[in-house]
């Protein structure tokens, strides 16, 4: 009798210490995030070669490689965006300035919200864009350069094609026409273009070319490409944030955060697709986001993933975003049609808050109800989320935000 009454103190005690239970929240909130993929950061650093990531930063920074001269890598990943744009669109060849100021200028404006670059080509990331079309899941890298692959690196693969993207790195305008043609070979003559721009520039050809170990006169955008994904390797790989310490070295998280954490690894189902080292499976989901702008297919449609594989179950599905500083890089969705972090998230379970059918065409609609219906497949279908939880949930996105290192 006398053990059994101290059995009920005990817990009792329990019950009526927060610090005891606490600890068995942060327990599990740990014990989740190992099984589903979180690592120390510096696991996920890729090699890359010093020299080559020093020279890669003048060539992100440099609107030599715009086949027009009007913009270059760095007016679409600012650093004050978290390495996106804050814009819905992007808004390349032709634009001026940063942010909400580049719209006021005569932009060509992209179909789809421009990417952050965290982690990009780091170990194991290796599916680029919104909708895969270069990736190297299965070991090759599969691309739209088919069996012409310029590289075996699917970054390599994917730093040679926003120079030859219209609207992206090309204006637009009789001077451009040709490559509108369709004619063999237009990205090569782009590339080839740009190499001998390069060459004619000492500051930068010459530190290339040590680096590549070549003679100025053989570089070509291979060595442009290979140096930029080193300074992407190096500038925008993973740091350490306020989860990481809670993981691996026992740091506190705040109440919210703590709840946040617990409902995306638990009854919120986030890492159904948000899981890994990343915070995304690298795979291709289909969330019902509106649409905005004129779309990839047009007339307010993006089909995603389909557009490569042309299967339907790939139909409005577009690659996992990772997580990282993703706090930073509004606004979101694959066409930037959510502005805020509480709204993006409650579109994943409840997407018709959103959208108003009513003003739509029957046609629009029916678009509607098929991304609905693709939506439905998905392991996340139909969790509810009460504001107070999207709330949790976006103080705990905040304990994946970073600062990068300032570049050497
Ligand atoms: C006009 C704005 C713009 C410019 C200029 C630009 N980008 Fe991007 N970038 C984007 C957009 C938009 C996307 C997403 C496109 C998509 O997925 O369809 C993107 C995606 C990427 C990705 C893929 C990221 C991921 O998560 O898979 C990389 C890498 C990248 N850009 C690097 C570069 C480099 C290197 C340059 C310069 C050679 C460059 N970008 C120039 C807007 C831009
Ligand atoms: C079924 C897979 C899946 C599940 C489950 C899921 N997501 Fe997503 N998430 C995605 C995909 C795919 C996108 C991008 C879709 C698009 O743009 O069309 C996305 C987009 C996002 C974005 C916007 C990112 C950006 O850069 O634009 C955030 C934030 C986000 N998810 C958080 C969450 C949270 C929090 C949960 C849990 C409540 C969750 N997701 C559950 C697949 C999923």
């Amino acid at each position: 009798m006398k053990s059994a009454t101290r059995f009920f103190a005990a817990v009792a005690l329990v019950c009526a210490t927060p610090a005891v239970s606490e600890t068995m929240r942060e327990a599990v909130l740990r014990r989740t995030a190992l099984e589903n993929g979180m690592r120390p950061f510096e696991e996920t650093w890729p090699e890359f070669e010093p020299e080559k990531a020093a020279v890669g930063k003048l060539l992100f920074e440099s609107e030599l490689l715009s086949l027009t001269r009007n913009v270059s890598c760095r007016n679409c990943h600012l650093d004050e965006f978290g390495s996106a744009d804050g814009l819905p669109l992007g808004h390349g060849a032709g634009g001026v300035g940063k942010g909400i100021e580049r719209m006021k200028s005569p932009a060509g404006v992209l179909s789809r919200n421009a990417l952050a670059l965290w982690g990009r080509g780091g170990v194991g990331f290796d599916v680029f864009f919104w909708d895969g079309r270069v990736e190297a899941s299965s070991g090759d890298v599969r691309s739209q350069f088919g069996t012409m692959a310029p590289s075996d690196d699917p970054l390599v693969v994917t730093v040679h094609l926003p120079p030859v993207e219209f609207r992206e790195m090309i204006g637009e305008s009789d001077a451009t026409e040709w490559l509108r043609q369709g004619e063999v070979g237009a990205a090569t003559r782009v590339h080839a273009e740009i190499a001998r721009r390069i060459r004619e520039t000492p500051e930068i050809a010459v530190p290339l070319a040590v680096a590549s170990e070549l003679e100025v006169g053989n570089l070509t955008y291979l060595q442009i490409a290979e140096a930029i994904s080193a300074f992407i390797r190096s500038e925008f790989r993973l740091r350490e944030t306020k989860f990481h310490r809670f993981v691996f070295q026992s740091e506190p998280l705040t109440d919210q955060e703590l709840a946040g954490g617990l409902l995306f690894y638990g009854r919120g189902q986030c890492t159904a697709c948000h899981s890994g080292a990343y915070f995304s499976d690298l795979k291709f989901h289909a969330i019902p986001f509106a649409q905005f702008g004129f779309g990839f297919n047009g007339f307010g449609i993006d089909y995603g993933r389909y557009n490569f594989t042309q299967d339907p179950q790939d139909q409005y599905a577009f690659r996992t975003p990772p997580l990282y500083n993703v706090t930073k890089t509004a606004p979101y969705s694959h066409s930037g049609v959510e502005s805020d972090l509480g709204a993006a998230i409650r579109a994943h379970v409840d997407p018709l808050a959103a959208i108003d059918t009513s003003g739509l065409s029957a046609l629009d609609r029916t678009e509607v109800y098929q991304k609905i219906a693709r939506w439905s497949l998905e392991p996340s279908y139909a969790v509810e989320l009460s504001d107070i939880e999207i709330a949790e949930l976006v103080a705990f996105l905040t304990s994946l935000e970073f600062d990068p290192e300032p570049t050497r």
